[in-house]
């Protein structure tokens, strides 16, 4: 191991305060430092001098091994205790700490280390880290990040020339270093999205091939329930036509249904297809309050397990807005399937209310449910792609970004607003559609 560098701050080699690399402020109790010093550096920090010692040179290899020892594959605040760690070997009576600014809005890493046995003044100086020392060099971090900054301090005399060397070339490895660990970061960061991406391409690849599945099963579907809707009305008339036709009322009730169970699951299954079917979708004037029924029938499975009440409160004969009628629906049925799944299990009131603003030529639709509600901090993210509380696999978390693209297309709006443990109301806007007057004869 080399020797305690701090026996050479009168070495003849030493380079003044401040000299190579990054900038340096110096804050100093002692009057022959000025509270706050910036000295710019010109040497090249990683050329070695020709004059230096051996024992001069022995500081810079342990530099250098610490950082090659560096990790890069680990949080900001264990990469400073390593990196604090091999400094204390280099520098033992003296203290320093790191502040590294986060580049993603989280709290900057504050670090910090005194030497053995010595404790902090408890009237800090906020400029400081070390206010009660003697000494405190501030060198800024050149890390990708505005405000990084690696302090070094010495509590009872001025830090000598050598020690400030030892701190500028330090900042200049811990810069190095923290750059590399973001860098890492950032590559980890994107390489989870794309498995995210991956695994969400291979479900929508599987949820596609489930459509044109479902869409020959539907096909399938179709004669034998065209056939059980023939008979059924061939019955009732055949019944109707009979003397007896009185005395068989609850019969007739009886095929009456069979035949509106069977033409019930005809209109479904057609749907179905119609909005598994995104391409044919063409914009066109669409009735809303006929798109929301819709997509209250596709969703009754949720809401009949979930004990829902439904509750809609709405003129059928609302002006029409223009849009896409698939793509509306998808809208709903996503805002509905949410709605159901807060109100689950317990179960709760789901109100659709819609009323048109002639003035702004906007029809609004209010969706509210007495749901689990949404978390203040959860609601800034919540028409971010992927973002799902659902943790329990339910969840892709894509249904509300889908949502915001349809409305951004048919330049609506939609809004939340929620408390927790009370529900949600999403409140949507769509322009409504242009009504060309039509010309009438007169007379
Ligand atoms: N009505 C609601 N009540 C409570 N929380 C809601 C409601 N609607 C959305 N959320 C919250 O917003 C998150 C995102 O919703 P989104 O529809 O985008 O995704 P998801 O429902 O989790 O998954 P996906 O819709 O892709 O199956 C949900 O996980 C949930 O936390
Ligand atoms: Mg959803």
């Amino acid at each position: 191991m080399s020797r305690d560098p701090e026996e050479l701050g009168t070495a003849p080699n030493s380079v003044p305060p401040g000299s190579p690399g990054s900038s340096v402020s110096s804050v100093s109790s002692s009057p022959s430092y000025p509270s706050e010093l910036r000295v710019s550096d010109s040497t090249h920090p990683g050329r070695r001098r020709s004059s230096e010692s051996p024992l001069a040179q022995s500081w810079r290899d342990v530099l250098l091994r610490l950082s090659l020892s560096l990790p890069i594959d680990t949080e900001l605040d264990q990469l400073l205790r390593e990196f604090m760690d091999g400094l204390a070997a280099l520098l033992p009576s003296a203290a320093f700490g790191a502040c590294v600014v986060s580049t993603n809005g989280a709290a900057p890493v504050v670090l910090s280390r005194l030497p053995v046995g010595m404790a902090l003044d408890i009237d800090r100086d906020p400029t400081r880290l070390f206010p009660g020392f003697h000494d405190e060099r501030i060198f800024d971090l050149e890390d990708g990040a505005v405000g990084s900054t690696l302090h070094l301090a010495s509590p009872l005399q001025a830090l000598s020339p050598l020690q400030t060397q030892i701190g500028t070339q330090a900042a200049l490895l811990l810069a190095a270093a923290v750059r590399r660990a973001r860098l890492y970061m950032r590559a980890e960061e994107s390489a989870r999205s794309i498995r995210k991406l991956q695994a969400q391409v291979i479900q929508n690849e599987k949820l596609a091939s489930l459509g044109q599945i479902v869409a020959g099963v539907v096909h399938e579907l179709n004669n034998p329930l065209t056939s059980i809707i023939a008979y059924s009305d061939y019955l009732k008339r055949m019944a109707r036509s009979r003397p007896q036709y009185a005395e068989q009322e609850d019969e007739l009730e009886r095929l009456r249904r069979i035949g509106e169970a069977a033409a019930r699951i005809l209109n479904f299954s057609r749907d179905l297809v119609a909005y598994a079917r995104p391409a044919a979708d063409v914009p066109g004037t669409v009735h809303v309050p006929a798109i929301v029924e819709k997509a209250l029938i596709f969703c009754e499975h949720e809401f009949q397990g979930a004990k829902i009440q439904i509750l809609s409160d709405f003129d059928g004969h609302l002006p029409p807005v223009r849009g896409m009628a698939g793509q509306l629906t998808q809208v709903f049925v996503n805002l509905f399937t949410n709605a159901a799944h807060a109100m689950a299990p317990d179960g709760g009131e789901l109100r659709i209310t819609m009323h048109a603003d002639k003035v702004q030529q906007t029809l609004t639709v209010e969706v509210a449910d007495t749901g689990t509600g949404i978390a203040e901090d959860d609601m800034p993210q919540i028409f971010e792609p992927f973002f799902t509380t659902k943790t329990d696999g339910r969840g892709t978390g894509l249904g509300l970004s889908i949502v915001r693209g349809i409305l951004d297309a048919h330049s609506g709006t939609i809004h939340a607003s929620s408390e927790l443990g009370e529900g949600t109301v999403f409140t949507l806007t769509l322009p409504l559609a242009v009504v060309v007057p039509t010309l009438l004869p007169r007379g």
